[in-house]
Order: C-alpha cells, then structure tokens, then sequence
C-alpha cells in the first residue's frame, strides 16, 4: 500500500492510517508521515501494519540510540523526541480519562531523567542466547546493551556469559549505590562463576530459584533520605527518579495527624514517606516477604506507629475498623477489583490518593469514585520514558 497518511498515533504510540476505511495500525509511524506499508496481519476490524518507505518524514522524527529498537519488544517510541512523547503521554492520559471516566482535565506529565533509569531488567536466556523477547513473540532479540537499564545493569550485561545459563531467565536489580542482585530463574543444574562476578562487580546477593546461594536475599534502596529493604521477589517503582518525585507529590497532600491506609503498599514506601506525621498508619500488601520489608523498612525509618496486614486487600481491608483520613492506593495493573472498591466506598476516606500504572482501569475507577469524590488533581509521570506507558498520580477528595 503506497502514500498513506499518518493521521494520529493510538494508544500503543502506533500510527493510525486507513485502507480502504479499515483502520491501521503502523508501527514506527508518526502523525502528518506519509508512507508505503505491508500488512503483517490482517483482523475483521482492523489491520496492524510495518512501513517499507518513508515517503515524506516528520519533523518530530529522531534516530534512535538503541541498535536493537527495530526488533525488540521493550521500547516502541525510540523513533521520536523526549518532548513528543511527553506530549504524546499527556495526550493520551486526558483522552482515555475522558473517554472512560468522562473527566475533562488538563493533565501534565512530570518528566523523568529520560535514558539509563530502570533499576530493574528481566532477561531471556535461551540457548545461551540472552535478550528481551521480540514484539508479541518469544523469539530472543539478543542484546549487549539497554538503553533504557542503569549503568550498573549494563556493566553487568557483558558478564552473563560468566553466569553459565544455558536457558532460563535473570532478573537483574540495581540500587542508588550500583549494588546489584541477581535473581536466577533456572530448571538446569548451573555454576555461576561467582568470585569473577563479586571481583568485578558490588553484587549483594544471588538467588536461584526461591534459593539464596550467595549474600543476601534482599538489597537496600534509597529515597529521599530513607531506606527501604527490598528483597528479590518484593515490588519497586522502577525508575527511583520518578520514585522520588512521586514521593514529594503524595506528601503534598498529606496533613499532620492523619490516620493513613497504605493499600497494596509493597515494602511500605508510600506510606512510609508519607507517615512522619501520622497518627497512625495501616499498611495492606499481598507478597509475604514485600511485608517483612515493609516491617523493616518501618523501623529502619523510625516508623512506630504503622501496622502491616499480610493478604489480599478485599479481605484485609473490610478488618480495619478506624475512621481513615486518606487512602493512598497503588494497585496492580488491574486497577480495583468491585469488593475492594464496594469497601473503600463504605469507610468514605476523606481523601484518595490514586497512583495507577494503567490509565485504563484508573479510568474505569474514577468513573465509580467520582459520584462521591471530587476530583482534585490529575496528573502523568514519566516512569517508563521511551515506552508508551504512563503512571498516573490523582488526588480526590470527598464531596
Ligand atoms: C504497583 S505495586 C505498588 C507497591 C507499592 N505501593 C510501591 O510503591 O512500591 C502493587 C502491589 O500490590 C500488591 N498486590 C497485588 N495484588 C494484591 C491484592 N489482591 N491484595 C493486596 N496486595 C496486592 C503487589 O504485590 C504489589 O506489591
């Protein structure tokens, strides 16, 4: 197909162009482009297309850092600016809030430091091949390099080899101080060459497996002058600068003497930073050993005053029988399932605070809470930068 125009990007940050009226969806296609294209699938309502030429470029176009972007399945906006896709990012956050919860705001997004920010990579190992998987495949891109990983997971990414994987998948983790723990997930019998890798690396601990086989099972973060143990199967925000402003952002809203609910807090960050003047604080979260942190993390802090719940939030949640002044809530993808929702709504906190990585269900959520709460604030930040992802930040408060 020849001269197409791009019109708009979707969602994903695909370009969207017509073909005898179906909608297409063009991978690595920006808006005002005008390009050929092959189909590479075809579905009753729509097609999802490649480009074979440029015809006429935009403006917004850039060439991208990363050797591996054509192929790999990390990244899809390596093709445009770091000011477009903040652009783009807002764009989308005030169209799918609109859409699916009929709010209209402005929403902005807060920028992160854009390249070298995650804290945290799973690689493919297959064949002692080691990558990320292809786009919607599990074919093995391999790589060298990522352009998006901490300096100190790059570093590492040359060693790998010294790890003798043959098939199975690491995680690498990295914190403020380029320590690194390893997380070997493997059914084979393997013999990391573990004195190379301490020699040339600040490495903490390797787990194989739920085994720890060498230092500790969990590593030491640092955020705003506090310290939050996370061990190898627990959540953190992967991008601490972003992590640090959201932490800023949450203590905006927080008044001395509160009562706080951190719900699905992980290792306890969010409520933890957000305590130092609570009354008392109730924390929620469903992986055990993400609340031992979180007890941890409490005391290393010097926290007295929070109570960890270890299960699953609707069930958790209906135990607490305190007047809560504000739920911070940070949930899974899947946003709020109805029980948790149908509870929060009884106990009518007097503020919500809604941290979401799916501006989807935070959508569809909104559009519940909005009968009763107002909402105050909405607003994007930039934790996966280069990614068409967005975390989303909203502040509502009770009619
Ligand atoms: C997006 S993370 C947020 C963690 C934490 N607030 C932070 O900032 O690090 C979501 C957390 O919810 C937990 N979780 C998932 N499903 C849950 C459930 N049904 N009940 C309680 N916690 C759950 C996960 O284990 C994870 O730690």
């Amino acid at each position: 197909m020849n001269n197409l125009k791009i019109e708009k990007l979707d969602n994903f940050g695909r370009g969207i162009c017509y073909v005898n009226d179906k909608i297409t969806f063009v991978t690595d296609a920006l808006p005002n482009e005008v390009v050929n294209i092959k189909i590479t699938k075809e579905y009753k309502k729509y097609n999802e297309a490649i480009v074979t030429k440029y015809v006429q470029k935009s403006s917004n176009r850039i060439e991208s850092i990363c050797p591996y972007y054509k192929e790999c399945g990390g990244c899809n906006l390596l093709h445009m600016s770091y000011a477009n896709t903040l652009i783009f990012k807002k764009n989308k956050l005030e169209s799918i809030i609109y859409k699916y919860a009929k709010i209209t705001k402005e929403i902005d997004v807060v920028p992160s430091k854009d390249f070298n920010y995650r804290n945290k990579v799973t690689l493919k190992i297959k064949n002692n091949k080691f990558g990320y998987y292809k786009e919607a495949t599990h074919q093995i891109i391999p790589i060298k390099h990522c352009a998006i990983a901490e300096t100190s997971i790059n570093d590492f990414i040359k060693d790998i080899p010294s790890l003798n994987i043959k098939n199975g998948e690491l995680v690498i983790r990295s914190n403020y101080n380029n320590e690194l723990l390893l997380w070997i997930k493997t059914k084979e019998h393997i013999k990391p060459d573990i004195d190379y890798l301490k020699q040339h690396h600040k490495i903490v601990g390797i787990i194989l497996n739920n085994k720890v086989i060498n230092g500790d099972s969990s590593y030491i973060e640092l955020i705003n002058h506090q310290l939050f143990t996370v061990s190898y199967d627990s959540f953190f925000q992967i991008n601490r600068d972003i992590c640090s402003k959201l932490f800023k952002l949450i203590n905006k809203y927080i008044t001395p003497d509160e009562v706080i609910l951190d719900l699905y807090c992980g290792v306890g960050t969010l409520g933890i930073n957000a305590s130092k003047e609570a009354k008392k604080t109730f924390g929620i979260e469903i992986v055990k050993n993400a609340v031992l942190n979180a007890i941890t993390n409490a005391k290393i802090n010097k926290r007295d005053n929070i109570y960890y719940m270890l299960g699953d939030a609707s069930i958790c949640l209906p135990k607490i029988k305190e007047h809560i002044n504000t739920i911070i809530l940070d949930p899974p993808r899947a946003g709020l399932d109805k029980t948790t929702l149908k509870t929060i709504l009884e106990f009518k906190p007097d503020k919500i605070i809604y941290v979401s990585c799916d501006p989807m269900t935070l959508a569809r959520d909104l559009n519940e809470l909005k009968e009763f709460y107002n909402i105050d604030v909405i607003k994007g930040l930039d934790m996966f930068p280069y990614t068409s992802h967005v975390e989303c930040f909203c502040v509502l408060k009770i009619k």
